[in-house]
């Protein structure tokens, strides 16, 4: 039995931050962000908006779109590295604010690949046969962790989250197959080194502005360009598929010119990737959840569709999925 997506939605806050707002925080230049990154705005929470007010928003539009009540619901994860608290989980805070009474659930800390992690997860939980209904959150509030006075992180990232309701089918369409990978021997290169027990906030740590993103942008562009390539080109070569095979490419995020690469590495056409980085930035664990939506919105995915799906993230963390659409 497969798992299939029933439901789609995202939620982005209010807020809208332009590469000129930028421009007075940092130095540089919107042309130096557009032709980079690809990116011309993001979305920036409100002073009172956490990661579970994004998701809940979320949840709320899935059940809505799908018909069904909060009751109706038997997991739900949430994947981000962003959460509202280390403790309650941010799934447990969502699943009291729609009331999804006979609900368990977990957060997820898969990064930018946090919402294949969620939906190999969840898609899992469905084919074991004992579930139902499963709702997948990918989420991140990244404006919680952004130095904007660090030009190298504060221009790429934004706030957003998308999900889905995994429900099981027989029909052989659904969640096709997938390739995650980890490799933690990447992880000081795209980190937060503080607030955790490895280092947990002092005055000298928070004054050090430990608890903030940092990356080295150059080495991690170089492995997810391959990683995100090698593992939509395995993916495809072990389904006999082609580029031309798939109707709908949906990458991370990240920079437009990794995506570029990446398709092209594929022998994917433009016309098939979604790209939406010029006006979300990169929400981590929501740009793959907020594309699927706006795509299926818009009529850009139909029934019987070949969509795959591609990510890399902190960690290393990185995979793939493919998957044959079927309307609910
Ligand atoms: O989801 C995973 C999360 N992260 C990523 O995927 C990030 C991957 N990396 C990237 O997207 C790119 O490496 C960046 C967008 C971060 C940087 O782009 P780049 O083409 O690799 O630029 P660079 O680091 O080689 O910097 C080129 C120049 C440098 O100046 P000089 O040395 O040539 O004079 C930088 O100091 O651009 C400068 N620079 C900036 N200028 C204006 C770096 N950041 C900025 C900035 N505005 N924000």
């Amino acid at each position: 039995m497969n798992a299939k997506i029933t439901s789609t939605a995202h939620y982005v806050p209010e807020r809208v931050m332009t590469n000129f707002e930028l421009e007075k925080l940092v130095e540089t230049s919107d042309e130096w962000i557009r032709t980079r990154t690809g990116i011309s705005q993001r979305h920036i929470a409100a002073e009172n908006e956490a990661s579970s007010d994004l998701s809940t928003r979320v949840a709320e539009q899935l059940l809505k779109k799908r018909g069904i009540s909060a009751e109706e619901i038997d997991i739900i994860i949430v994947a981000t590295v962003t959460p509202d608290h280390f403790a309650p989980s941010t799934a447990a805070l969502v699943q009291n604010n729609i009331g999804a009474s006979n609900a368990w659930g977990f957060d997820l800390s898969g990064a930018c690949t946090g919402y294949l992690y969620g939906l190999e997860t969840g898609s899992k939980f469905i084919s074991c046969g004992k579930y139902n209904k499963v709702m997948v959150i990918g989420v991140d509030t990244m404006s919680s962790i952004l130095d904007f006075t660090d030009r190298d992180t504060c221009v790429l990232f934004g706030d957003g989250a998308g999900g889905a309701i995994l429900e099981p089918t027989e029909t052989g369409a659904g969640i096709l197959d997938s390739i995650l990978h980890m490799d933690g021997a990447g992880g000081g290169l795209l980190h937060v080194p503080g607030g955790g027990s490895r280092m947990p906030a002092t005055i000298e740590s928070v004054n050090a502005k430990q608890h903030y993103i940092m990356q080295d942008g150059k080495k991690v562009f170089k492995f997810a360009v391959k990683g995100m390539a090698d593992v939509s080109e395995k993916i495809m070569a072990q389904n006999n598929l082609t580029g031309d095979n798939i109707s709908v490419f949906i990458p991370h995020q990240a920079n437009k010119r990794i995506i570029d690469a990446a398709a092209k590495r594929c022998n994917i056409s433009d016309n098939k990737v979604l790209i939406n980085i010029d006006r979300f930035g990169n929400t981590t664990a929501g740009t793959i959840p907020i594309a699927m939506n706006e795509a299926i919105e818009t009529g850009r995915i139909k029934d019987g569709d070949t969509i795959l799906l591609a990510a890399f993230g902190a960690g290393f963390t990185w995979g793939s999925m493919l998957l044959k659409w079927e309307g609910p």
